[in-house]
C-alpha cells in the first residue's frame, strides 16, 4: 500500500518524553491552525495548540501575521486534499512577503491525513513547507520545530506510526474550551471499507485506556464543559483497558462518564452499524444524559453495493439496528452518511438507497459523490460511474434528505426542548445553541446564558436551524 511504504517516512529515533520546560521561550509567537475535515481533526488541532504552548505559541485567528501556520488536513475525498495544495500556494507568498518585507520567518507545517498519505508529494510540490507531521506524531511537534533549518529548504518529515502513544505525550493541562468539547477515545479503523483511506492514514484501531479518558473528561467538566462528544473513527468499537486490566466497551465508558458531576450531555461519533452492541443500545435506554441523536452511517441501500463496499451488513440489518435503538429510546433521531456512484452502482442500486432513506426518515444526513482514493481497492475497479450520473444521483438524494431534515425540524415546532446555549448568534441580542437532537437553535438572549441549558419552545423551523423562545 502506498501509505504504508516505510520508504515514504523519515524515522526519528530516540525521541523520548519531550521536556517542554527546557524548550520554553519567553517571546510570544502567533500560531494559526487551519482545520479541514472531521471532528477528530478539530480535536487534534486543539492538542497541537497545547503541545506548542510551552514554546511560546499562542493561537491567533488569521494566517496573516502568524509565526507558524499549520494546515491540519483531510484526505477522505479528492476535493479535500486538493484544497491543501492551493492553500500552500497562498502561504508561500505570505512566507516570502514576511521574509522580504519584515525579515521574519514563518514556519509552515502540514499535519493530518494528507501529510500522512502524501508526505513526500508535499515536500516535492511545496518545498517551502517546513514540517510534515502525521496524525500519530504531532506530539513531537516541539522536537520537529527545533530541527527546522530555514537555510536548508527541505522539510522535516515525521509520518511514523510510533510505538509510543501520543495521548501519553500531550500535555494534560489544556485551556478551557467552553460548554461543548470533543474527547478523542478511539482512533484508526480495521474495517477496511473498500472506498476509505482511514485505515491507511489513521492506522489500526486503537482505544485509549479508560483512566486517561476519565482524567481528561473530569478536567474538561471542571473547566466548564457541559456536553462531551466522544470521538473515534470507529468509536463504538472502543475497547479500552481499565486499571484492573479488564476491557471496557463504549457503553461501559459512557456509564462511567455519565456519573461525572456537572456533565449534562454525552454524544459519540462516528459509529459502524456492526458495532452497535446490545449494551450500547441499552445505554440509550438507561443513560438520560446520552443524547437521543445518533450518527450511524450506512453509505448505500443496495445489498450488492454494501457487499462491494465491504460494509459487512445488509440494508435490512441496518434497519433492524435502528428499530432496536428506537425501542430503547423512542425519540432517538438519526443522521447518516451516503456515497453515491460507488463503482458498479446502477440506477436500481441507487433506488435502494432512496428507499432506505425513505424508510429511516433522517433528522440530517451527509451525502457525497464517490471519490476514488489512491491505494484503496475500489479505486482500481473498472466499473467507475460517470461523473454526470454521480451528480444526478447526488442531487436526487440531497433533495430527499433536505426534505426529511425540514420535516424533522417542523415536527419540533410548538415543542419545548432543552437548549444548551453555546455562543453568540449572528445577530445582535441573539444566542445560538443546540437541542438534544443537534438542531441549531437561535434564541433571544445574552452572553450570560452561555453554558446554561434553557428550555425553549420552538416557534419556527427551517431546514438548517430552528428559532426558540425561552419557555
Ligand atoms: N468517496 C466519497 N465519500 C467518502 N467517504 C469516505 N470515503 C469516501 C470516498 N472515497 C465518506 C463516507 C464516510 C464519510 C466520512 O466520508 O460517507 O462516512
Ligand atoms: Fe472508513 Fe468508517 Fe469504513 Fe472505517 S468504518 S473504513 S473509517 S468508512
Amino acid at each position: 500500500m502506498l501509505y504504508l511504504d516505510p520508504s515514504h517516512r523519515v524515522r526519528h529515533r530516540n525521541i523520548g518524553n519531550i521536556d517542554c520546560k527546557t524548550k520554553a521561550v519567553r517571546v510570544t509567537k502567533k500560531l494559526f491552525i487551519k482545520t479541514y475535515g472531521c471532528q477528530m481533526n478539530v480535536y487534534d488541532s486543539d492538542r497541537m495548540t497545547d503541545v506548542l504552548a510551552p514554546l511560546g505559541y499562542t493561537p491567533t485567528t488569521t494566517a496573516e501575521g502568524a509565526d507558524m501556520v499549520i494546515l491540519n488536513t483531510c484526505h477522505i475525498r479528492e476535493k479535500a486534499s486538493e484544497k491543501v495544495f492551493s492553500e500552500l500556494g497562498r502561504l508561500r507568498m505570505m512566507k516570502d512577503r514576511a521574509r522580504d518585507q519584515q525579515g521574519r520567518d514563518v514556519t509552515i507545517a502540514v499535519a493530518g491525513c494528507v501529510a500522512q498519505a502524501e508526505g513526500e508529494e508535499i515536500t516535492r510540490r511545496a518545498p517551502w513547507v517546513d514540517i510534515v507531521v502525521g496524525p500519530q506524531t504531532y506530539h513531537r511537534l516541539p522536537e520537529l520545530v527545533s530541527q527546522i533549518d530555514p537555510a536548508a529548504r527541505h522539510s522535516v518529515i515525521d509520518t511514523d506510526f510510533p510505538e509510543e502513544v501520543k495521548f501519553d505525550r500531550i500535555p494534560g493541562e489544556h485551556a478551557p474550551r467552553g460548554p461543548t468539547a470533543f474527547l478523542s477515545v478511539q482512533e484508526g479503523c480495521d474495517k477496511f471499507c473498500t472506498f476509505c483511506v482511514v485505515p491507511y492514514t489513521r492506522g489500526a484501531e486503537f482505544s485509549r485506556p479508560v483512566d486517561g479518558v476519565m482524567v481528561e473528561a473530569r478536567r474538561l467538566v471542571a473547566n466548564g464543559t457541559r456536553e462531551l462528544t466522544l470521538l473515534g473513527q470507529n468509536v463504538n468499537a472502543y475497547h479500552g483497558e481499565a486499571t484492573d486490566g479488564s476491557s471496557w466497551s463504549l457503553a461501559r465508558l459512557i456509564l462511567a462518564i455519565a456519573e461525572i458531576d456537572g456533565l449534562d450531555r454525552i454524544r459519540y461519533t462516528t459509529s459502524h452499524p456492526l458495532d452497535m452492541e446490545d449494551d450500547l443500545i441499552a445505554a440509550h435506554r438507561d443513560v438520560p444524559s446520552l443524547m437521543p441523536y445518533l450518527h450511524l452511517p450506512v453509505q448505500a441501500g443496495s445489498d450488492r453495493i454494501l457487499a462491494a463496499m465491504n460494509r459487512r451488513h445488509t440494508h435490512d440489518v441496518y434497519l433492524r439496528i435502528l428499530d432496536r435503538l428506537r425501542d430503547a429510546r423512542s425519540d432517538i433521531a438519526f443522521s447518516g452518511d451516503f456515497i453515491v456512484g460507488f463503482p458498479g452502482e446502477t440506477d436500481r442500486d441507487f433506488a435502494d438507497t432512496l428507499s432506505l432513506v425513505g424508510r429511516v426518515g433522517y433528522a440530517s444526513a451527509y451525502s457525497f459523490k464517490y471519490s476514488p482514493r489512491p491505494g484503496t481497492p475500489a479505486a482500481a475497479s473498472q466499473e467507475q460511474v460517470p461523473e454526470d450520473a454521480k451528480a444526478d444521483r447526488l442531487e436526487a438524494l440531497q433533495q430527499l434528505i433536505n426534505a426529511q431534515q425540514l420535516a424533522f425540524n417542523k415536527q419540533t415546532e410548538g415543542r419545548t426542548l432543552d437548549v444548551l446555549v453555546e455562543r453568540k448568534g449572528r445577530r445582535d441580542g441573539q444566542m445560538a445553541g443546540r437541542s438534544p437532537y443537534m438542531q441549531a437553535v437561535n434564541l433571544a438572549g445574552n452572553e450570560a446564558m452561555i453554558g446554561s441549558i434553557v428550555p425553549c419552545t420552538i416557534t419556527d423551523a427551517r431546514q438548517n436551524s430552528v428559532i426558540g423562545a425561552v419557555a
